[in-house]
């Protein structure tokens, strides 16, 4: 396998741990904040993560390649609002785009076929992360200040569930 798509890959390995982290501390605010259906949100989101990251060390082993784990960067910890969360979410998830990218741009130069073809799974999972978040943004917009909307969303996210495919 192509060494630079190798690199590439294992250190998307490190951000898709980091983004999971990332949630869990989202998760940990919400908790504080008595907000357990945004709490349930971040926390799906942190399963989903490491999700992603066990998808990409599988693929590398299966094309023989052993990964060497790196130290997870501590993430924020304490936000402003929640509107600061959640904008958090949205820059986070657009800085994943544009490294998912940047590796698909590398596997194209290197002609690893394989790769393009796998990473077009996480290319469209971009799509969809990035769109939940910047809905979720306009809804708060929507809110505002109002006590009651806000409680409402909270209940709204306490629905989300994740479960990994049984393929996986
Ligand atoms: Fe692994 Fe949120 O992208």
């Amino acid at each position: 396998m192509n060494q630079k798509v190798v690199e590439a890959l294992t250190a998307q390995v490190n951000k898709e741990f980091y983004s999971a982290y990332l949630y869990l501390a989202m998760n940990q605010h919400f908790e504080g904040e008595g907000m357990p259906g945004m709490a349930n949100w971040m926390y799906q989101q942190f399963q989903e993560e490491q999700f992603h990251a066990k998808k990409m060390l599988k693929y590398l082993n299966s094309r023989g390649q052993k990964v060497i784990l790196e130290a997870i960067e501590k993430p924020l910890i304490e936000w402003p609002s929640t509107m600061a969360v959640f904008e958090n979410v949205l820059e986070h998830e657009e800085s994943i785009t544009a490294s998912i990218n940047a590796i698909q741009g590398i596997a194209v130069d290197e002609k690893d076929f394989a790769t393009m073809n796998f990473l077009q799974w996480f290319i469209d999972e971009q799509i969809e992360e990035e769109e939940n978040a910047s809905n979720l943004i306009k809804q708060l917009e929507l809110i505002g200040d109002n006590g009651y909307g806000l409680l409402m969303l909270d209940k709204e996210l306490a629905q989300r569930t994740f479960a990994e495919p049984a393929a996986e």
